[in-house]
């Protein structure tokens, strides 16, 4: 299947007639953010899920994000064009798993990413995403302890910028971010002196970052830690000509289209998700003509995990 013009038409026709709207993550590869109706971060989209009149909703994104708008959009039908595309990151902690680590901190708010099964968010009292993880925490009463899972980056970050020492966090990391070390960036940083610093604070790299900005060897101002959504927001403010990158690669695509007279550039152009590329063109082109892989969250599980996943979406707004 060529992502052509006919695919285009077709894809809006089925569409149409399903009175479907499909969202993308920024992650998508190209065609498939450019065919959807709304292409953004993991918080934009699950608001647009839960404020949505469609009928249905096709989550081009992984199985997360789509059980994540089930949770939020129960009477909806919701697809994805993959129901294979996972998250490493979602894998690194089981609702078992959680439940002993409440055991050892009996009083704790438990604070998920919402990169993690909807299990685990039956058993969270607050979700976040990247865009909000720093605001979630603060509405935290000071004298509360806090479990904060699974990634452990996007934890220090949080701890880092709260201050906060009553905050536990889980050893887990996505493997995309991870990979992007701080080595590599320093070296090109340093190529790039006058290039703005996009990190994604799941990176490993953006404790390097902030270390470099610390010891004089980057410029503070050019270090900018943000989600996938802030990026785009950030690309339309910055007076940089040139951004280094550190993220999932799919996210220069909407760079580009946001600020088209920015050079951007990958830290690590081999950081692809093997699961967000799993949404191809004909896969959704197929999820549209079959009506699959549909999403469905055991209704006692979604229940519990509903609360949780509704003060996510307020908090930031
Ligand atoms: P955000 O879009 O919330 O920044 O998430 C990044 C991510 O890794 C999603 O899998
Ligand atoms: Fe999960 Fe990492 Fe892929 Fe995001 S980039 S979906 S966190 S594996």
């Amino acid at each position: 299947v060529e992502a052509d013009a006919d695919w285009a038409a077709r894809v809006r026709e089925l569409a149409r007639a399903r009175n479907a709207v499909l969202l993308a993550h920024n992650y998508q590869v190209p065609e498939i953010q450019d065919i959807a109706d709304h292409t953004g971060d993991s918080l934009a989209l699950s608001r647009i899920a839960a404020s949505s009149d469609a009928d249905t909703i096709v989550f081009c994104g992984v199985h997360f994000m789509a059980e994540t708008a089930k949770i939020l959009a129960p009477g909806k039908t919701v697809l994805i064009p993959d129901a294979r595309a996972g998250c490493s990151l979602a894998d690194s902690i089981t609702g078992a798993q959680l439940r002993e680590w409440k055991a050892e901190h009996s009083g704790a708010i438990v604070v998920s990413y919402v990169n993690t099964t909807a299990e685990v968010k039956a058993e969270t009292d607050i979700c976040c995403t990247s865009s909000n993880a720093v605001d979630v925490v603060a509405s935290i009463p000071a004298e509360r302890e806090v479990l904060f899972l699974p990634d452990q980056f996007l934890g220090a970050h949080v701890k880092r910028v709260t201050g906060r020492r009553n905050l536990h966090i889980w050893a887990g990391e996505c493997h995309v971010h991870a990979g992007i070390n701080g080595a590599e960036l320093a070296a090109r940083a340093e190529e790039e002196p006058d290039a703005d610093l996009f990190i994604h604070p799941e990176c490993g790299c953006a404790t390097s970052a902030l270390y470099l900005a610390g010891e004089g060897a980057v410029a503070p101002e050019r270090v900018k830690i943000l989600s996938t959504g802030d990026m785009v927001h950030a690309a339309r403010d910055t007076q940089a000509r040139s951004v280094l990158v550190a993220t999932e690669i799919g996210m220069i695509h909407q760079l580009r289209k946001a600020a088209p007279e920015i050079d951007f550039r990958p830290v690590n152009d081999r950081a692809s998700c093997r699961y967000m590329k799993m949404i191809t063109p004909a896969a959704l082109l197929r999820c549209l003509e079959q009506g699959a892989d549909e999403v469905r969250v055991d209704p006692a599980t979604a229940g519990r995990a509903r609360a949780s996943v509704q003060r996510m979406i307020e908090i930031g707004q």
